[in-house]
């Protein structure tokens, strides 16, 4: 079996960050959502994998290179524009052949990992092969309709009224069927190659598509909350561990890993937490819930349930709560008696202020 990943698409609702870099490359516990994806198809003994890249693909290549450190021989894709992700099917074509493959939606993270359902699709050969997992509010999601034996009878991509609470996971197993089906469709209202309307095509020839369901947990993190909420679950599994330098005048509670060449003084950090090389933490309160990548500074601040990027620096920020701050942005006090607030934030930014 192959793996075909897809790392393009615009990521409009992780802007401004998706202006400058690429969303599967944003950081979950200080590493790239996208490698824990790479990670779980190589433990599920797929070893040739294509990735599809669009804008940001010089980013990606650089980060995961020809595969090896994951144990994959990775060859790239280049996708003009995010026409759908049948449309990256459809690209793939020579990559793929005949065999059958792993489609892998490179910005979601999925906690049980691939294995099993990789051994199920190849025990279980069917056209198609789905994970669906129920969720609240299934109307931004890919919707299933199955039959009591497990057997997928329709479905519908981001419904305005969803006839069942099964959301399409971003993993799918194709067999070779897939690729009439890709060139068969056409866009869809939204102005893209739909994968469910292949799917939903090939039901319609009578080919048979099983699905299964799981409830662990699964996040696509297309946004910042969903970002926020995947970092904290991966927090939550994560063992402790300093190799940096923590000062007598520190206390650490419970899990806390500091990076080689992290230094944390006169601070309280309550994990799960990560502080990442090269960063520096002094008279502050960080966590639970909180990842700093590396080269940061913060300084005379709390900070709670965020994700800090590369090179960022925090001074003097009484309270933050919930965010999610740029590679080298800097946040820092207002000049005393000042009375305003000055803002440089980049476009599409999001900034809530106490009055
Ligand atoms: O996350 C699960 C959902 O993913 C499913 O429930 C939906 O059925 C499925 O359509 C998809 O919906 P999204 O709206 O979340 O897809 P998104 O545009 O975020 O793209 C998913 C990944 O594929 C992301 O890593 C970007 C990449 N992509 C996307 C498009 C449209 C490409 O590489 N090329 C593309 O043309």
């Amino acid at each position: 079996m192959k793996a075909l990943v897809l790392a393009g698409g615009t990521g409009s609702r992780l802007r401004p960050f998706t202006f400058t870099s690429a969303k599967q490359l944003l950081p979950i516990a200080n590493k790239p959502v996208l490698f824990y994806g790479l990670e779980a198809i190589a433990e599920a003994g797929i070893q040739e994998t294509a990735i599809v890249v669009g804008r940001h693909g010089a980013e990606i290549r650089e980060a995961v290179a020809d595969g090896s450190a994951f144990g994959l021989r990775v060859t790239y894709l280049h996708q003009e524009r995010p026409l759908g992700l049948a449309h990256a099917v459809l690209i793939a074509r020579e990559f793929l052949g005949d065999d059958d493959f792993l489609l892998y939606l490179g910005d979601n993270y999925l906690q049980e990992g691939l294995t099993g359902f990789v051994e199920r699709a190849v025990a279980h050969p069917d056209a198609a092969r789905l994970l669906l997992t129920p969720v609240a509010d299934p109307t931004s999601f890919g919707v299933a309709e199955l039959d009591g034996r497990g057997r997928v009878l329709r479905l519908e991509e981001k419904p305005d009224r969803p006839r069942s609470d099964l959301a399409l996971i971003g993993v799918y197993v194709f067999s070779a069927a897939v690729h009439e089906a890709v060139r068969a469709i056409t866009p869809s209202a939204r102005g893209e190659l739909e994968i469910t309307d292949a799917v939903q095509w090939m039901i319609g020839r009578g080919m048979r598509v099983g699905a299964e369901t799981t409830s662990r947990p699964w996040r696509d993190t297309g946004s910042v909350d969903d970002l926020l909420e995947v970092n904290r679950q991966v927090l939550d599994g994560m063992e402790g561990g300093i190799d940096g330098k923590v000062d007598p005048a520190s206390t650490l509670i419970g899990r806390v890993r500091v990076a080689e060449g992290a230094v944390v003084r006169g601070s309280r950090v309550v994990g799960p937490v990560v502080i990442g090389a090269g960063t520096v933490v002094s008279n502050s309160r960080i966590g639970p819930y909180t990842s700093i990548a590396e080269d940061c500074r913060v300084e005379d601040s709390a900070i709670e349930y965020s994700v800090l990027l590369r090179g960022a620096a925090v001074e003097g920020a009484s309270r933050i709560e919930a965010s999610l701050i740029g590679r080298g942005a800097v946040v820092s006090p207002a000049p005393r008696l000042h009375g305003a607030h000055r803002l440089v934030i980049g476009d599409h930014s999001r900034v809530q202020l106490t009055p």
